[in-house]
């Protein structure tokens, strides 16, 4: 009897088991994000400019086109006149300009590389609406959170610890989840640029840091 009550218990707390690890690996398989974690969002761009190429192959520098992010809140993305400053003279790629060799009909200007000729053009005629290119942001930050590069890259933190290996991506993914636990587990961290006095470790925990 008393077995029974004994093996009626465990059969319980297993089937609850079996429940948790089952919506647990269901959550991992499917697309399903959790609330507020855009982890791995990656929108299509509206023109196919690469990192791979640009930042990783041509080995431009981040802070070319990023010049916002060592002194300032946004690293901001780069107006047209930015890409004009090599696209006056590139207007297709290699591949193209191989293949035009043998056959004339084919040289003419990369439908990617026009699009930002188009929004170069209507910044400098002021045409409303269409003054930049569109980019979709890909990391957001609710409103209600601060946050800003300037501490990050005076502390010495790489562009890659939280964006990844960008020079890699042929389209941009946002790699961590940027919640609160994230931003957090690195404040706690020790890091060797800093005197980590623990007052100032605290302070870095402190709501008010990140919250207005
Ligand atoms: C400590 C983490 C961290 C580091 C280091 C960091 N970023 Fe960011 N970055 C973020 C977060 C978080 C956002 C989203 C900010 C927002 O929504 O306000 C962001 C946004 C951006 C954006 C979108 C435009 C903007 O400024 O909001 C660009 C571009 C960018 N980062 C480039 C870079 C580059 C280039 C470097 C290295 C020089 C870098 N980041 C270093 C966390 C980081
Ligand atoms: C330092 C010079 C330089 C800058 C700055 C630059 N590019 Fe490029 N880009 C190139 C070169 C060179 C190629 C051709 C590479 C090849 O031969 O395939 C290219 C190719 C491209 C292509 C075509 C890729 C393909 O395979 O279809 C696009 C689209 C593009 N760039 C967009 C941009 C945009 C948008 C900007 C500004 C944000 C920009 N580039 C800034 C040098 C530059
Ligand atoms: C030739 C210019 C250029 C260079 C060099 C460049 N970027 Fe970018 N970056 C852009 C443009 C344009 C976008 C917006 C379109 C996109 O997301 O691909 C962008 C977007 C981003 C974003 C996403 C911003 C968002 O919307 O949240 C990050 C992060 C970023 N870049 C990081 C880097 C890092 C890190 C490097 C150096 C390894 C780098 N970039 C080099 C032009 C550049
Ligand atoms: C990879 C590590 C890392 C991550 C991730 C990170 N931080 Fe930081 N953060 C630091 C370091 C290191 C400092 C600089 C400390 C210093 O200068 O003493 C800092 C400083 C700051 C400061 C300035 C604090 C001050 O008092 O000057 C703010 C605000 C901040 N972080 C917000 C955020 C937010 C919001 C996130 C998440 C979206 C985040 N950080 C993610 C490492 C990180
Ligand atoms: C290092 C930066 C940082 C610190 C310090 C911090 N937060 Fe946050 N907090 C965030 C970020 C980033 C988010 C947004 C998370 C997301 O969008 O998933 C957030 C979200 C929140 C939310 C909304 C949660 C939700 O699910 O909508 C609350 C409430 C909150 N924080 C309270 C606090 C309190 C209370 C403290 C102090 C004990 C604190 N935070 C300290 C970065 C921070």
């Amino acid at each position: 009897m008393k077995n029974d009550i004994l093996i009626n218990r465990q059969i319980k707390y297993i089937a609850i088991l079996v429940v948790i690890i089952g919506f647990t690996i269901s959550i991992k398989n499917s697309n399903m994000h959790l609330p507020g974690n855009f982890k791995d969002y990656e929108p299509e761009q509206p023109i196919s400019f690469s990192h791979q190429l640009h930042a990783g192959e041509m080995e431009i520098s981040c802070l070319y086109c990023h010049f916002g992010a060592e002194d300032s809140r946004h690293a901001g993305i780069p107006p047209a006149n930015v890409c004009m400053n090599c696209h006056k003279y590139v207007s297709n790629t290699l591949n193209e300009i191989k293949l035009a060799e043998n056959d004339q009909s084919k040289q003419q200007v990369s439908v990617e590389i026009q699009k930002i000729y188009s929004a170069f053009e209507s910044a400098k005629l002021g045409k409303e609406n269409q003054k930049n290119i569109e980019w979709i942001k890909v990391h957001n930050l609710p409103e209600y959170v601060y946050f800003s590069h300037k501490p990050h890259a005076n502390a010495g933190i790489a562009c890659t610890k939280c964006h990844g290996n960008v020079e890699s991506m042929n389209r941009v993914k946002q790699k961590n989840d940027l919640s609160m636990g994230w931003c957090l587990d690195c404040h706690r961290e020790d890091h060797s640029s800093l005197n980590n006095t623990k007052q100032r470790k605290l302070q870095l925990q402190d709501c008010a840091t990140c919250h207005y």
